[in-house]
């Protein structure tokens, strides 16, 4: 008899994006996305407002996802869901329709964790095998960059992951998106302020910051950010728009160069050559441009496909398999974690 293939709807709610993806057997059959654009006239994530969103967003994104991946919701092996970390609202959306849904069902859920999520990405395998992209190696390094985390973390197998280095203030997604809303781009600011860098030279240097280990720090360059313009503003008011494209380059530069010297270091410190990057600050051009200098330490390097890096299910859902394959599953009584660690 044929066995039954393991088939995973994953669902992601952490934040502004409502996402729902299915995966047959490690490969991708959907990955729908519902972008919020509620927050647009305020600047960033109102979260409220996204809890709400999601509560709209859910039943037609997990439609979405089942049709486009030809499933039937009986034909489902397990729902794994995003219980962490995040905004206690936006998480308990996906995570109340995940337990409600798979009850319904009789199937198992899963409780991912969203930085290990980001992590797992690298093993997404997309249906026409020779579009997917290599597998790191175990143990790799993974520089894991979004909006709310900057680590440096080492992975020995799926499940074992240790934070070798992280940020002690400002993520590096949070440096952008504050730096963003001082030269007065639209929300969301990371993707904006690529877009201009790429059309500019870094000339102006921004100090780099002064930390142990491979602990990272963002605060400062935001606050030297702020004094330059103030500065060069009182001396020619129209310096901010008529330097944008350079301004932004610099800072892109000054916060890539950052993230890539302790990268270094991290790689001489542990001997390991397997080097990736994930989370939404891996779309940035520089960093996937600046990653590929560590080859020249005989590293070999790992960059996810655009869809996923920033917010998506489909790397919940390649967790939920994992974890499947384990029989890791979760009670029904098991609750949202904002501040779930890694
Ligand atoms: O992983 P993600 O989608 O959500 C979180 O888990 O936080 O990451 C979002 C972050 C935001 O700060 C956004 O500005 C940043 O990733 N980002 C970028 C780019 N695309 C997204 N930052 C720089 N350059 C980009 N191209
Ligand atoms: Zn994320």
């Amino acid at each position: 008899m044929q066995q039954k293939p393991t088939i995973i709807l994953g669902i992601e709610s952490s934040c502004d994006d409502t996402a729902a993806a299915v995966i047959k057997n490690g490969k991708i059959l959907a990955n729908v996305i519902a972008n919020q654009s509620v927050h647009e006239q305020y600047g960033g994530v109102v979260p409220e407002l996204a809890s709400r969103a999601h509560q709209q967003n859910i039943v037609p994104v997990v439609e979405a996802a089942l049709k486009k991946a030809s499933v039937a919701k009986e034909d489902l092996s397990a729902v794994a869901f995003t219980n962490g970390p995040g905004l206690l609202g936006s998480l308990l959306v996906g995570s109340s329709f995940a337990k409600a849904f798979a009850m319904g069902l009789n199937i198992p859920i899963i409780e991912v964790n969203h930085m290990q999520g980001h992590v797992l990405a690298h093993f997404i395998e997309e249906l026409d095998s020779a579009s997917s992209t290599k597998k790191p190696n175990f143990p790799f390094l993974c520089l894991t960059v979004s909006g709310g985390h900057t680590q440096i973390v080492k992975i020995t197998d799926y499940f074992t992951f240790e934070v070798i280095g992280e940020t002690i203030d400002d993520a590096a997604g949070e440096a952008f998106d504050k730096v963003s809303k001082m030269l007065e781009l639209p929300y969301p600011g990371g993707p904006i302020l690529d877009k201009n860098a790429q059309q500019g030279n870094a000339v102006y240097e921004f100090p780099h910051p002064k930390v142990d280990g491979l602990n990272f720090s963002f605060s400062g360059l935001k606050t030297s950010v702020l004094y330059f313009l103030k500065k060069e503003i009182a001396k020619n008011e129209n310096f901010r728009e008529e330097n944008l494209n350079d301004i932004c380059a610099s800072v892109q530069k000054t916060i890539v160069d950052i993230l890539i010297k302790n990268l270094k270091k991290a790689v001489k410190q542990t001997g390991i050559k397997e080097i990736a990057i994930a989370g939404g600050v891996s779309a940035n051009s520089e960093l996937r441009k600046q990653i590929e200098n560590l080859k020249g330490m005989g590293c070999n390097t790992y960059i996810p496909k655009f869809e996923y890096c920033t917010d998506n299910a489909a790397m919940i859902a390649i967790t939920g398999y994992y974890k499947y394959l384990e029989q890791d599953f979760a009670s029904q009584q098991v609750v949202p974690n904002a501040r779930m660690k890694l």
